[in-house]
């Protein structure tokens, strides 16, 4: 009866031994699972902000500002490849408050900080095509407009931008322009009052959000962790489909980050914790850069049939 008892006993410590394993083993796979994932479709991350860090830490100057390592800031090339970032969207973000003043040039001057951040540094490569950006075996780099404020209402501004490798704007930043309205009530200026998109704004589907990670965004507080902004992405999912989602972390743009998702180099902590929630590896692939490519060749299709038509346009006239 005694030895029975000892062998329950030892039995259920055997048992406990076991499940311990057997949940280790699941936090270990998921986790190699993560890794794996993301080597096979390394991330494209569609907003970062290291330019404007840039500019307000070095005065743009980058023989002061050491890339590869640099704790002052949220992104460098050694955080970039930990966190398997294939392809990084750079902003060349400038302040609201140079709207009808100097918006052009500081706009021209972090594309300038972009482009040489991305040609000098032999980890990275400066790309401008959906197929670069697919191809390249380095950390490709596309630049970024963040807000219309920046072309100053001048489509031969938005042109020349095009011409020295932009390939996406954001209409607003926390300011309206002449032609587009911001979500943000913080500047008055251009204040249309109208809180929706007009028809011409409507977006047709297959588009793309990146989610932004920043605390106050995801939870309204400073309180933010992993599991928060994986609950984003589940309620988009629900929403619009996980072929609509990517990311666009905003790492440098703002002060204050998720507990567990604080630099380039965490991501896949994210992309762990949405393998825990199921999601699978044709809709990770697709959050990660499979979504991001299919839009981008979308826009270049669009654009191509534009100058088509409007060379045929010409010929006619
Ligand atoms: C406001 O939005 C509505 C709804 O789309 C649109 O019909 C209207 O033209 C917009 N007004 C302005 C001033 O943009
Ligand atoms: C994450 O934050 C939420 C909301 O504050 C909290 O309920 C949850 O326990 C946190 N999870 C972890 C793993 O810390």
């Amino acid at each position: 009866m005694l030895i029975y008892k000892k062998a329950g006993i030892r039995g259920a410590w055997i048992w406990w031994f076991v499940c311990t394993l057997l949940s280790l083993h699941g936090v270990i796979s998921e986790t190699s699972r993560a890794l794996d994932i993301m080597t096979k479709y390394p991330l494209i991350d569609g907003h970062n902000d290291l330019a404007l860090r840039l500019r307000m830490h070095h005065n743009n100057k980058l023989s002061t500002f050491n890339m590869h390592h640099n704790p002052r800031v949220a992104t460098d090339i050694s955080r970039l490849t930990a966190g398997h970032v294939g392809g990084q969207v750079f902003a060349a973000y400038v302040l609201c408050t140079a709207q009808d003043k100097d918006a052009v040039r500081l706009t021209l001057e972090q594309i300038d900080v972009i482009r040489r951040m991305c040609t000098e540094n032999p980890e990275m490569e400066l790309v401008t095509t959906a197929e670069g950006m697919r191809t390249s075996t380095k950390i490709a780099c596309l630049i970024s407009i963040e807000g219309g404020h920046s072309i100053d209402s001048s489509l031969a501004a938005l042109r020349m931008f095009y011409q020295l490798g932009v390939r996406s704007m954001a209409l607003t930043h926390n300011c309206n322009t002449p032609w587009a309205e911001s979500s943000s009530s913080y500047y008055t200026y251009y204040q249309q009052k109208n809180n929706s998109l007009t028809d011409f704004g409507k977006k047709e589907n297959g588009g793309l959000i990146m989610v932004n990670f920043y605390s106050s965004f995801v939870a309204c507080s400073n309180n933010a962790n992993v599991s928060v902004v994986a609950d984003h992405f589940d309620h988009l999912k629900q929403v619009i489909g996980a072929e609509s989602i990517g990311i666009g972390a905003d790492f440098d743009g703002a002060q204050g980050f998720p507990k567990g998702l604080e630099d380039v180099s965490k991501y896949p902590a994210l992309i762990e914790e949405l393998i825990s929630r199921n999601w699978t590896e044709e809709e990770l692939a697709g959050v990660l850069r499979l979504n991001f490519l299919r839009v981008f060749r979308k826009v270049e299709k669009v654009r191509k049939f534009i100058l088509v038509s409007s060379s045929q346009f010409n010929e006619v006239s």
